[in-house]
């Protein structure tokens, strides 16, 4: 439960933990801020953490560590093969999922490439709730087709639905018949979403999903990355899993799926990947790649002083006062901006929050990208670094068409145990800037667009020079602030 404040209006999340190890920040002046966009293609990946205030450009690996953890990795059995360190880790995920059937890859897209290798051949489909960007790569890289079905509910910018990851269950039964379950390479459920502002699903979607797989004879595989906080969102926002032991979620999730997979670099704080399963059948399917692509079976291309965190980390993911703190941030923060009328997607989800560019600046075609403009905005406004989670995210049809994103996102991500909330008002006060000057914002156009993830490496400019523009703005309203 959140600890209640005496006066109400002090009412903030309150943190269970306290802070043991710092990292100095910088906070470059604006006119360098603008410096350090420009010379990175307008792209937020291709900055440098020297020129970063706040990194929000991710949750993936960069949370903060607890002394647990820390102390494990000291305890880790570099072996090639036979690790104790493997032995604990198995011995993590039979105390979280319960079952016996563990493969190690190096991260969360290592292990989605392997289950494409297993699962997809050309010409096949696979349904999921959304997709994310590395699966989608490899499915399609295989020949196979990702099919979106997300309940129309999910791309709601601002609604009160607690659960807008869920699949619309109609529409997954009918597209098994109309593909044929031969043609279905697996059923994937991605809880929470990534691309969709981190939105939950709920346990009666995913048991929903689940019966329909073994009805129709279909393989169901459950993206857990980013597990944790949609756990936190079931047990806070749904009837049935209110009084439910968090452990008690996670083993009736892992014994509904035949599949679960996840990046470590989320669920469970530390880095890597695994995937697990009740039945020996689905992880002996998959062995063969893990030697061929990642490293033996006992450390899957891991330093296995990460596999000591992973395995300490994931005990963690079943402790209320830890997991409640990425979302409940997340909340803060869109509720800050909410109060002040910027735009965010609401309720708010995990991960990050996600600011909806489609309305900062309306009038900006999808081809001028809004969401990555707002991004750019962002950081000069106050060295804030997020991510593009809109059509630049996106790939190119292939006959070279663009395929618009359904939602054009700026997600700010909020990575577990790492800022203070000072920060978090910091940012709020920053991004209300921005929106107050969101007259200025124009748009990108590509100087390099590399052809696959594009958003990864590819370099954008301005168009026109609103950002010189933006800059004298900020010096006219901060004066001599950072
Ligand atoms: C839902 C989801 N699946 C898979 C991945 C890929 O994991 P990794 O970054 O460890 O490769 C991510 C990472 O962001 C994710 O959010």
């Amino acid at each position: 439960m959140p600890v209640k404040f005496y006066k109400p209006e002090n009412q903030v999340p309150l943190e269970m933990h306290k802070v043991r190890v710092v990292q100095k920040l910088n906070l470059l002046k604006v006119e360098d801020r603008l410096r350090a966009i420009q010379e990175a293609g307008n792209n937020t990946f291709l900055l440098q953490n020297k020129d970063i205030y706040m990194d929000m450009i991710t949750d993936s690996g960069v949370n903060g560590m607890s002394d647990k953890q820390t102390a494990a990795m000291m305890t880790a059995d570099d072996s090639y093969a036979g690790s104790e360190t493997w032995n604990r880790m198995k011995a993590a995920v039979k105390e979280v999922f319960g079952v016996d059937n563990l493969l190690p890859a190096h991260q969360g897209r290592a292990a989605e490439n392997i289950l494409a290798e297993a699962f997809v051949k050309p010409g096949m489909k696979t349904l999921m709730n959304f997709h994310f960007t590395t699966t989608k790569a490899h499915i399609t890289r295989l020949g196979g087709e990702v099919i979106e079905l997300v309940d129309p509910k999910g791309l709601i910018p601002q609604s009160d639905d607690p659960f807008k990851g869920d699949f619309n269950l109609q529409n997954l039964r009918d597209a098994i018949d109309k593909f044929t379950p031969e043609k279905v390479a697996f059923v994937r459920v991605e809880a929470g979403t990534n691309l969709i502002g981190g939105q939950p699903v709920s346990l009666e979607n995913m048991l929903a999903v689940t019966d329909i797989c073994h009805e129709k004879g279909v393989v169901s595989v459950l993206d857990a990355s980013l597990l944790q906080d949609n756990v936190y969102f079931m047990k806070t926002r749904e009837p049935m899993c209110k009084y439910m032991e968090v452990k008690e979620i996670y083993r009736l999730l892992a014994s509904r799926f035949d599949i679960i997979y996840f990046s470590a670099r989320k669920l469970s704080f530390s880095r890597g990947g695994f995937i697990l399963s009740s039945d020996p059948k689905w992880t002996d399917m998959m062995m063969e790649f893990v030697p061929l692509y990642e490293g033996f079976l006992t450390y899957g291309g891991m330093e296995v002083r990460s596999i000591e965190a992973a395995a300490q980390g994931l005990l963690e993911s079943l402790d209320m006062e830890y997991i409640n703190q990425g979302p409940e941030f997340i909340a803060y923060l869109a509720k800050e901006l909410d109060d002040y009328g910027v735009p965010v997607i609401l309720p708010a989800g995990g991960l990050g929050c996600h600011l909806n560019c489609t309305e900062f600046v309306p009038d900006m075609p999808h081809n001028q990208y809004p969401a990555a403009a707002v991004g750019a905005a962002v950081f000069i406004a106050g060295g804030i670094r997020g991510m593009e989670r809109g059509t630049v995210s996106e790939q190119r049809e292939p006959d070279g068409t663009e395929r618009y994103a359904e939602l054009e996102l700026q997600r700010l991500a909020v990575p577990r145990r790492v800022f203070t909330l000072s920060q978090i008002k910091y940012c709020a006060d920053r991004v209300k800037w921005v929106w107050d000057n969101r007259s200025l914002i124009g748009g990108l156009q590509w100087t390099m667009e590399p052809k696959v993830l594009r958003f990864f490496f590819g370099r954008m400019k301005e168009i026109g020079y609103w950002q010189e523009q933006l800059v004298e703005k900020f010096k006219a309203d901060f004066g001599d602030s950072l």
